[in-house]
């Protein structure tokens, strides 16, 4: 098992430096979804060099088709894809792999499947899907811990009102009414720039999409061809803002080149109300550690809303505010878990439920050893550690490398003292 050792730097803002942003981990994972549904070569750009890039290859590969990925750039060819059954050690490793549900089911008529796996934030059912597919007339059967869906004559087309927004069920839905038989209507959507990213790619390859970015999605069905060009991943907003809110902890100037501000602004009006100084080009943010943070109040929302992925690392932020702050966590029912961690680092952190917790700052935080719990939890930890005095070992570094590049070498790059430690066992 891998882990980071961290020498904190007691609160001293002293990193300074340039960050590169990666290519989106949630756009890349569904672009790499509907690759299925393509014919041709689809080749990506700019593809993040990370666990869950490696895990949905494999889970392509699984059903026949060719994928290669060398220094960010991604070769999917699909055809010989031909088979149904998702491998189901590495799709409960990431919740992701339920976007194949749909494309798989679209390309060979059936997709055989187990409860998707992934970061722990609560109960994450798939009741969405299961009730999506039915409305599209598909057949669903449960057996030993497997799904399986039919699609014998094909996708009906039709509508479907999502009762709950998902990001990853609009992109599964968009991606399977591709082929159905008749347009679908998507209502109740998620609107997060991934699913945009993932639209244009499937435009870009002849589809007929409206709405994506709003609540209402129509898809025409059509023939799909890989498109001549190459497909470039959109910044991912989600490392961009852990390093923003690294450098309003502890910058003295951090600049994150190749990201998109537009992205951001729930997370960059937040800072900047706590007293944060961020300047931004079209592509650039620059960030430094104000000498005090206001405390705040903060409530993660679906996009544009304040983003639930970046909730834990925020709350590091917020034990170093002044005064009382609030976190409302309305997307998941288990995502604030790891603030006992945090309170045994000094946090004064109350959970009052499951979706409300308060942080009274500023406190300085002491060094300890600490597991990440998932991995944007295990990315705050980092945080925590960074910002603590003594050194901390941060566990399940496995983890965070399923949604961060060489987070090591980017922390240090800039100035941290961090190393990771790997234990093999005989
Ligand atoms: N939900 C249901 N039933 C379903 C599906 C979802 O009740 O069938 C609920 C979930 O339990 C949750 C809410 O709907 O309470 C929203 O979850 P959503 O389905 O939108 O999450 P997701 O699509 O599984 C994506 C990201 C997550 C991110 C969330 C929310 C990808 C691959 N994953 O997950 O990213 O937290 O949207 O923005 O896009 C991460 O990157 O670390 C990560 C967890």
């Amino acid at each position: 098992m891998n882990m980071f050792v961290v020498d904190g730097l007691s609160g001293k803002a002293s990193l300074s430096g340039e960050v590169s942003i990666e290519g989106a981990k949630n756009a890349a994972l569904p672009i790499m979804a509907a690759a299925l549904v393509v014919s041709g070569e689809t080749v990506l750009t700019n593809v993040p060099d990370i666990a869950d890039v490696a895990s949905m290859s494999t889970l392509l590969e699984g059903v026949g088709a060719y994928v290669t990925c060398k220094d960010g750039q991604c070769s999917i060819r699909t055809q010989d894809v031909n088979r149904s059954v998702l491998d189901p050690t590495i799709a409960k490793l990431l919740r992701a792999s339920v976007l194949l549900t749909g494309s798989v089911l679209a390309r060979v008529g059936k997709v055989v499947f187990p409860h998707p796996g992934g970061c722990v934030l609560g109960s994450r059912p798939i009741d969405i899907f299961l009730e999506g597919f039915e409305k599209l007339g598909c057949t669903i059967s449960e057996r030993h811990d497997a799904y399986t869906i039919t699609a014998e004559n094909g996708i009906e087309g039709g509508e479907i009102f999502f009762k709950t927004i998902s990001v990853t069920a609009t992109e599964t839905f968009m991606i399977a009414s591709t082929k159905a038989k008749a347009p679908v209507v998507l209502k109740n959507c998620a609107m997060e720039p991934e699913i945009v990213a993932t639209a244009e790619y499937l435009e870009a390859c002849g589809a007929r999409i409206e709405g994506a970015g709003t609540s209402t999605i129509t898809i025409h069905p059509s023939h799909l061809e890989a498109p001549p060009d190459l497909v470039r991943i959109i910044p991912d907003r989600i490392e961009a803002g852990s390093f923003l809110l690294l450098g309003a902890l502890l910058g003295k100037k951090i600049t994150l080149r190749n990201c998109e501000p537009k992205h951001l602004e729930a997370v960059t009006e937040t800072l900047r109300s706590m007293g944060v100084t961020i300047t931004t080009t079209f592509n650039t943010m620059s960030v430094s550690a104000p000498s005090t943070l206001t405390g705040v109040s903060i409530r993660t929302h679906e996009y544009p809303g304040f983003p639930t992925d970046l909730q834990a690392p925020f709350a590091v932020l917020l034990t170093q505010a002044k005064g009382e702050s609030s976190i409302l966590e309305t997307v998941f029912d288990g995502r604030l878990n790891y603030l006992q961690d945090l309170s045994s680092m000094g946090a004064h952190a109350q959970v009052w439920n499951p979706h409300k917790a308060t942080i009274k700052g500023p406190t300085p935080l002491k060094a300890r050893d600490i597991d990440g719990p998932d991995i944007r939890a295990g990315l705050a930890f980092l945080l925590a550690a960074a910002v603590a005095e003594g050194k901390s070992k941060v566990g399940n570094a496995h983890l965070i490398d399923r949604g961060y590049e060489r987070i090591e070498d980017k922390l240090a790059s800039l100035g941290l003292p961090i190393q990771r430690i790997t234990h093999t066992h005989d």
